[in-house]
């Protein structure tokens, strides 16, 4: 059965979510900067609530918990047959320290080996009804894509457009990432009204009696609910102004991972994440009444997302998604306006 972790005594001072982030360097917040921190006092109250692994374990003893643990040492403990939903964000092919985790970059075919070596490993917590996504950089993409063919059936390639990257000179500057969509068989989920874009309508088509065709005039102007694409360009990276940020490296939004939620699962259903990092995902299944299970080696992380996962028990805002409806960019004070349909 998971034990409780123990928090280490003597262990080595750790530095302050405040200094952080590659540096070490003390930093002053501006005065709107939501980025989440953990005080001392909240340190020992929410490593009390994180779980290891060290033998076989049942699906409700793991339901809604975060592990502290190298994956790894948990796959041969892991229940079998009990995720509905499996979100896979491992570290990119990127020569990259996290705080605890250090990760160095290998050729695509060695990323794919090294993928395939633990992800095979992770196949039989799966419900035959499963969904799967997988993050990556364009690169290891086609590596991923590949490993993902062999064991179960690919359904998409979604591309996200994150907008933040590094200006390139001798290239165009990568402002993008890959996310796979793959199914376990053909019986599956896919929420599609539940994942819809609203959007301003450039060209408004009436019928014959002038009336909209497929959109709505509203006091905030004209609008459509239209199918999700696998293009996303309508979610950005968290930034510090939002009150879902943390100083993790390669958080993700939860914008984006609330339509992979809704589009994939039911109310209910479990989601897992292995390499949960400040639990994005543990988040925003909570905020969406589903069940959820994650795994992260590094303990500050996991105190950050045990930080957030009480914070969702009364707020459950995701920025960007409002009364059921995912809107675009640049919408937020429409958002927050009372919209009439005219
Ligand atoms: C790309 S980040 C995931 C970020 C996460 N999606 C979020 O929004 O916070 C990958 C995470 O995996 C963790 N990690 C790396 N190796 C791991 C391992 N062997 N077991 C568990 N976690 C690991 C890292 O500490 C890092 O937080």
């Amino acid at each position: 059965m998971p034990q409780r972790t123990k928090r280490k005594k003597n262990r080595p001072e750790i530095l302050s979510v405040e200094t952080i982030k590659v540096t070490g360097v003390p930093r002053t917040r501006a005065p709107r900067n939501k980025t989440i921190t953990l005080s001392e006092e909240e340190r020992e109250v929410f490593s009390g609530t994180l779980l290891h692994i060290s033998s076989p374990t049942t699906t409700k003893a793991i339901t809604d918990t975060i592990v502290n643990q190298d994956l790894f040492e948990t796959l041969g403990f892991l229940p079998t047959n009990f995720v509905d939903l499996l979100i896979l964000d491992p570290p990119y092919n990127l020569n990259k320290t996290f705080r605890s985790a250090a990760f160095k970059k290998k050729d695509i075919a060695e990323y794919g080996r090294w993928f395939e070596s633990w992800f095979t490993k992770l196949l039989p917590v799966l419900k035959k009804t499963a969904a799967v996504y997988v993050c990556c950089d364009w690169q290891t993409s086609t590596a991923v894509h590949l490993v993902l063919e062999k064991y179960l059936k690919v359904r998409n390639r979604i591309t996200w457009e994150r907008e933040k990257g590094r200006g390139a000179k001798k290239n165009f500057k990568n402002t993008s990432e890959d996310i796979w969509f793959a199914t376990v068989t053909d019986d599956y989920i896919f929420n599609v009204d539940d994942v819809k874009l609203k959007r301003r309508v450039i060209a408004p088509y009436t019928d014959d009696n002038g009336r909209p065709k497929d959109w709505q005039k509203t006091s905030e102007g004209r609008f459509r609910s239209t199918h999700p694409s696998n293009l996303w360009n309508d979610i950005t990276v968290p930034f510090w102004s939002m009150p879902e940020n943390t100083d993790h490296p390669t958080q993700k939004p939860e914008k984006l991972l609330a339509k992979l939620i809704l589009a994939s699962t039911n109310p209910n259903d479990l989601v897992f994440d292995p390499f949960a990092g400040v639990g994005s995902t543990l988040t925003t299944a909570k905020k969406l009444n589903r069940r959820f299970c994650g795994i992260e080696i590094d303990e500050e992380y996991c105190l950050l997302a045990a930080k957030r996962l009480k914070s969702a028990d009364t707020d459950k805002t995701i920025q960007g998604y409002k009364n059921g409806t995912f809107w675009e960019r640049n919408t937020l004070n429409i958002q927050k306006r009372k919209t009439q349909v005219l």
